[in-house]
């Protein structure tokens, strides 16, 4: 079933204007209930732009996106979104960041540490509930990010590459713990990166996007077995993939 339904998506930014610039042009892409998708492409194709629609940060000037069958209009919760650079609160406890989208919502106390037991250990934060985020590595605040965002049950993760600002093995770390986390919860998440083996060691499927204005080029199912471990990393079959969507993106 189809959870997110992007249809002749087309958007210019300043349109009409003699500064009108378009950067996705006619995106007809649809996502599974429970996938793990991932957007690839070059740098300025409107990867982010798309994410922002489907979080519903910006409208389309073209085409709509439906979530469940109802078009996307403004944020919502069902949608929770990741970015690059982390949205931890620093005046509050590692606890207190994870249950802040149920206590906003008027959670009780006792659904609030249950909240915060259960994420604060499938994103490996046990002992550190009191911490201040200013006492943890990067790594530990993105998992507090990403903990905070399950924490608030969306049905779908939008996630713009969370991993970004990374070293490559708190990265490598990183994308084990999130496809345990996928493959635990069940929901559906689009990934956009720039990094191609990140690409093909999360994905069901991997979005190519041309360079702008960006066109859906190719789209690749992965069939790797999952779980993917380190090993997979250099894999013949992995590698060509990655040499495959290497020239897509260079043409
Ligand atoms: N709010 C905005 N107003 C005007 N132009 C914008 C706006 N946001 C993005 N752009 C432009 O749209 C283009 C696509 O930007 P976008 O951030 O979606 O690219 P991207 O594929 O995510 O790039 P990167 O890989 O570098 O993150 C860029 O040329 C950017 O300058
Ligand atoms: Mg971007």
């Amino acid at each position: 079933m189809s959870k997110i339904v992007v249809e002749k998506l087309s958007h210019t930014f300043g349109k009409g204007t003699d500064d009108a610039l378009t950067v996705l042009d006619d995106i007809n892409l649809s996502f599974e209930s429970g996938s793990f998708n991932v957007i690839v492409g070059t740098s300025g194709c409107g990867k982010s732009t798309l994410l922002k629609m489907m979080a519903g940060l910006y409208q389309p000037s073209d085409g709509k996106i439906t979530l469940d069958g109802e078009t996307i209009e403004g944020t919502g919760r069902k949608r929770g979104m990741v970015f690059q650079q982390d949205a931890v609160f620093p005046w509050m406890t590692v606890a207190r960041n994870i249950s802040y989208g149920p206590r906003l919502r008027g959670a009780s106390k006792k659904e609030c540490a249950e909240v915060e037991r259960k994420w604060i250990e499938l994103v490996g934060l046990t002992g550190f509930e009191n911490r201040w985020p200013r006492e943890l590595s990067g790594g530990m605040r993105k998992r507090v990010d990403i903990g905070r965002v399950y924490a608030n049950d969306p049905d779908v993760l939008l996630m713009d590459e969370p991993f970004g600002a990374l070293d490559a093995q708190t990265k490598e770390r990183m994308q084990t713990e999130l496809q345990e986390l996928w493959q635990v919860t069940g929901k559906t998440v689009i990934f956009v990166t720039h990094d191609l083996e990140e690409a093909i060691f999360l994905a069901d499927r991997v979005v190519v996007l041309s360079a702008r204005p960006g066109r859906v080029s190719h789209i690749e199912d992965i069939r790797l077995d999952r779980p993917r471990t380190n090993e997979i990393r250099l894999s013949e079959d992995l590698l060509a993939i990655k040499r495959r969507l290497w020239d897509l993106l260079e043409h």
